[in-house]
């Protein structure tokens, strides 16, 4: 009787212990960042997650092209004088990218990516954090405007957690602000203005 007394004891003290390193390790998960955490974690996503892409112009070289370090993440070059494309032949059934990737022809007129540098006028330096997560969860231009165009793609995007969301906003409110301002989209009715052949 006193042998299983003993092992019911340890058992139960095997399984408070158990209980409590795991209890312990799930607070220290909870343990939020610090900034320089979020801005290494956000600096980890965007990087992993293509963004330069199409928010990076490029430079071309002899290997293909790069990503213009000097115009990190500051979207359609301002100004940039797209080339002529008879988009007729896309039959409102081809998407067409310009070689930058920076702005996209397709049924929904072009979209040019945005700048996402912290400068005020021409970036998201005045948007809050709140809004841009909104942003990327419901698809909205400013977290509240116009829907957002292709080929944006907020839907995968908007399915990382709050504190991926929140690391991606610190690690961009970090950067060097560039002052470039990237149009409003061209609706389909006005693509010949933009796209006519020169
Ligand atoms: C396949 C191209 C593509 C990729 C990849 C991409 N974007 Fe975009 N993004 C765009 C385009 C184009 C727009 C402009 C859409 C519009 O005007 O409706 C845009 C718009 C945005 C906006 C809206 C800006 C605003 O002020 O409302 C945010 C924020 C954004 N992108 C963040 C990101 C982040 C962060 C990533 C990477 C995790 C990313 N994008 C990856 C093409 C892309």
């Amino acid at each position: 009787m006193r042998k299983y007394f003993v092992s019911a004891a340890i058992i139960a003290t095997f399984s408070l212990l158990l209980f409590f390193q795991i209890s312990c390790a799930g607070k220290e998960e909870a343990k939020p960042l610090t900034q320089e955490e979020m801005i290494a974690l956000g600096k980890y996503i965007v990087s992993t997650s293509g963004c330069d892409d199409c928010h990076t112009p490029k430079i071309f070289t002899e290997n293909g092209p790069v990503f213009d370090t000097t115009r990190h993440l500051a979207g359609f070059p301002q100004g940039q004088v797209l080339p002529s494309l008879d988009f007729n032949m896309l039959a409102g059934k081809w998407v067409a990218a310009e070689m930058n990737l920076t702005a996209w022809v397709g049924p929904w007129g072009i979209s040019y990516a945005s700048n996402l540098t912290p400068d005020n006028a021409t970036g998201i330096g005045t948007l809050s954090e709140e809004m841009f997560i909104k942003t990327l969860r419901e698809g909205k231009w400013m977290g509240v405007g116009r829907p957002l165009l292709p080929p944006m793609p907020w839907q995968v995007i908007g399915m990382k957690t709050d504190q991926d969301l929140k690391a991606i906003y610190v690690y961009l409110k970090s950067l060097k602000p560039i002052h470039n301002e990237v149009p409003q989209p061209t609706p389909p009715d006005k693509m010949g203005d933009v796209l006519a052949q020169k």
